[in-house]
């Protein structure tokens, strides 16, 4: 039995589709990239996608979007890949961390309030794991003190909160297509814009500023532009969104069954001894990206499993700890401890019902 920790689903459309592109020779940003955004809006709720060619350009982009510059402080979980927080580097701003909640593994709402400064422009909100944070909460804080909410939903394709697609939400919300997430491109991204500026001047901002689909050439042949900010190479090409474009038709089917595996792992595991299940509430929908648990000898239960070929592991560890963001915040308790415990099962569409008994037999056996 070989049971993968990720996996890449490719759509078998995806083959015509890319050799479609190559064919065309028309390989960076066009139509196909449009269509993929269309489809992004038709299949998922996302309103106004500028597709990217990473989760961290659309990271990067939302908060010059923002308008985070040197000086401003943002705030965010060290819960987290290490790119939420190097993008606030790269605008010479302060990451301040907040603590998490040991339940969920999400920035907690009231840790959030007490790092506010006269300083702080925006709040990252990461949806661990594919679970949406307490976007309610967060965007009440926010407009009591002026701040931008980004919403790192990385982890997050399909998700919903009390009704609402994740990407629908807040000001900014942010996606990785990256190889291994549910809806891959290969590497890529979107970032969703709220308010139509922010939505057209990401438009150029992924262009070196200019608007590539509106700007025509002149008779001299080169485009007319007129570039007035500082823009970036951040656009997705077509190639990358035929791929887009071919996996977006089985997103449903990836989401459902993510969600039926969970379904199993949370009553199967439920009282399990030295395990305990993250808490989730009914008024939202997690997109299942990770499977977190928390549990007591961790080692152990790594080592186990793989001497089972189950690949448990644990994704992320806390970003603050790294010396670019100097070093770890002691004070965050619940992420102190949210560190030490958490471990991630695989949760796929590539598993079959005999992987997922096995792992929960194994599991049962004890570690
Ligand atoms: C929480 C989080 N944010 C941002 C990113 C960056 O996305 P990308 O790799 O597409 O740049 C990742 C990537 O795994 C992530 O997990």
């Amino acid at each position: 039995m070989s049971i993968s920790f990720f996996y890449t689903h490719i759509n078998l459309v995806a083959f015509n589709k890319v050799k479609d592109v190559l064919d065309s020779t028309f390989l960076s940003e066009g139509d196909v990239v449009k269509d993929f955004e269309g489809e992004l809006y038709n299949k998922l709720g996302l309103i106004n996608p500028v597709a990217l060619n990473s989760g961290t350009s659309a990271l990067h982009l939302a908060l010059i979007l923002a308008g985070v510059k040197e000086g401003d402080e943002v705030i965010l979980p060290a819960q987290t890949f290490i790119a939420t927080g190097l993008v606030i580097l790269m605008q010479k701003a302060k990451p301040v961390f907040a603590d998490i909640q040991f339940n969920t593994g999400n920035i907690d709402p009231n840790s959030i309030k007490e790092k506010i400064t006269s300083k702080t422009k925006a709040i990252i909100a990461v949806h661990w794991g594919g679970y949406p944070c307490d976007m309610d909460e967060i965007n009440k804080i926010a407009g009591e003190n002026n701040l931008k909410v980004i919403e790192d939903a990385a982890h997050a394709i399909g998700a919903v909160y009390k009704n609402k697609p994740i990407g629908s939400i807040s000001d900014f919300t942010c996606f990785s297509f990256q190889a291994i997430k549910h809806l891959t491109t290969a590497d890529g991204g979107a970032i969703c814009c709220k308010n139509e500026e922010d939505y057209l001047r990401a438009k150029r901002l992924r262009w070196f500023g200019i608007d590539r689909l509106n700007s025509k050439p002149s008779i001299l042949g080169e485009r007319e532009y007129d570039v007035s900010e500082i823009g970036y190479k951040y656009h997705m090409n077509n190639f990358s969104a035929a791929l887009g474009i071919a996996n977006l038709a089985d997103i449903n089917k990836i989401l459902e069954r993510r969600l039926q595996i969970s379904d199993i792992y949370r009553k199967e595991l439920k009282y399990i001894k030295g395990i305990q299940l993250l808490n989730y509430q009914n008024d939202r929908k997690s997109a299942w990206w990770l499977f977190t648990l928390l549990v007591d000898n961790r080692i152990n239960f790594i080592t186990k499993l793989k001497e089972k070929n189950i690949p448990a592991s644990v994704v992320h560890l806390r970003i603050d700890s790294n010396t670019v963001f100097g070093g770890i915040r002691k004070e965050l308790l619940n992420q102190n401890k949210f560190n030490d415990l958490q471990v991630s099962l695989p949760v796929h569409s590539g598993l079959k019902e005999e992987d997922i008994n096995y792992v929960i037999e194994t599991i049962k056996h004890g570690w």
